[in-house]
């Protein structure tokens, strides 16, 4: 089955969510990176959905000059911005593209992937478990963050400009927020052992003020959130929150580490990483 990989050009889009990034998703990837996933110096390294290698610089970081590194994104913009930002490091490659692009450059020993999981569709999540099994050595780690619902003043806004549906929000964006029990039966079945899982709500980010959460919401959405149709002032009075105060933001978030074991399960079905094919 060919996977579905949506081109998104938007350019301010990119821009903004590289410079905004750091106050939800890049602190997030550095608490996963250092306190779960925790990746070895010269580890062989996969950043999947990299965006616009925040996060990606910070895994370079931690695996060393003899560690091996790629990224990979299917938005052509937000990937110019990571090229750009890790040129100097000759052991990453930015590449464009998917788990499919991805595998060229396998096996390897951990595969990150920071706030991406949720932007694949849902029929398509076993195949790409599958996909990023088969890259990885046996022993190798998958770890993910991702959410599986949002929460407080930032879930009503974005239903507000879907009718107040929050599920029509999610639909148009293309988003499948899912719980730790659906994943951890979903890796389970691809094959891998789950070493880590955790479920909980909390803030997730906080940001220096309104303009800079709704352009980075604006970003984050591709687009599919309107940053012109709230009005900063607004959007204050709206939720009762404080000004010259710090906005945070609130969502149920789901973190997991699942492992390749060294000897494939008895029952399991192995594919190989080109092919899919048994
Ligand atoms: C919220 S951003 C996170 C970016 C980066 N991991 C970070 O933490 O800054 C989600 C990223 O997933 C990427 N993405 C969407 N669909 C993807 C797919 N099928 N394969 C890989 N990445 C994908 C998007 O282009 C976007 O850059």
């Amino acid at each position: 089955m060919a996977l579905t990989v949506t081109s998104i050009n938007t350019p301010s889009y990119a821009s903004s969510y590289g410079h905004l990034s750091q106050h939800l998703q890049e602190s997030d990837a550095l608490k996963f990176l250092d306190n779960v996933l925790q990746p070895q110096y010269g580890d062989r390294a996969l950043d999947f959905g990299c965006g616009t290698g925040n996060v990606t610089l910070d895994l370079a970081r931690r695996i060393g000059s003899d560690g091996f590194l790629v990224g990979v994104d299917p938005d052509d913009d937000r990937i110019r911005i990571a090229q750009n930002r890790l040129q100097s490091y000759d052991n990453v490659k930015i590449i464009r593209g998917s788990i499919s692009e991805a595998t060229a450059f396998a096996p390897y020993d951990i595969i990150n992937a920071n706030h991406v999981i949720h932007w694949i569709p849902r029929g398509e999540h076993e195949e790409y478990l599958r996909k990023i099994f088969a890259s990885l050595k046996p022993g190798g780690r998958f770890g993910f963050t991702t959410v599986h619902s949002l929460k407080g003043f930032i879930r009503d806004l974005s239903a507000s400009q879907y009718e107040n549906s929050y599920d029509s929000f999610l639909s148009a964006i293309g988003w499948s927020f899912s719980s730790l029990a659906y994943w951890e039966t979903l890796l389970k079945k691809t094959g891998f052992e789950i070493s880590y899982g955790s479920e909980e709500e909390r803030v997730s980010g906080v940001f220096p003020d309104e303009r800079a959460f709704l352009e980075w919401w604006e970003a984050t959405c591709v687009g599919h959130f309107s940053a012109a149709q709230m009005a900063p002032e607004a959007l204050m009075t709206k939720y009762d929150l404080k000004r010259n105060e710090p906005i945070p933001i609130h969502a149920r978030h789901v973190d997991v580490v699942a492992k390749k074991p060294k000897k494939p399960n008895k029952g399991v079905r192995t594919f190989k990483a080109d092919t899919l094919v048994e």
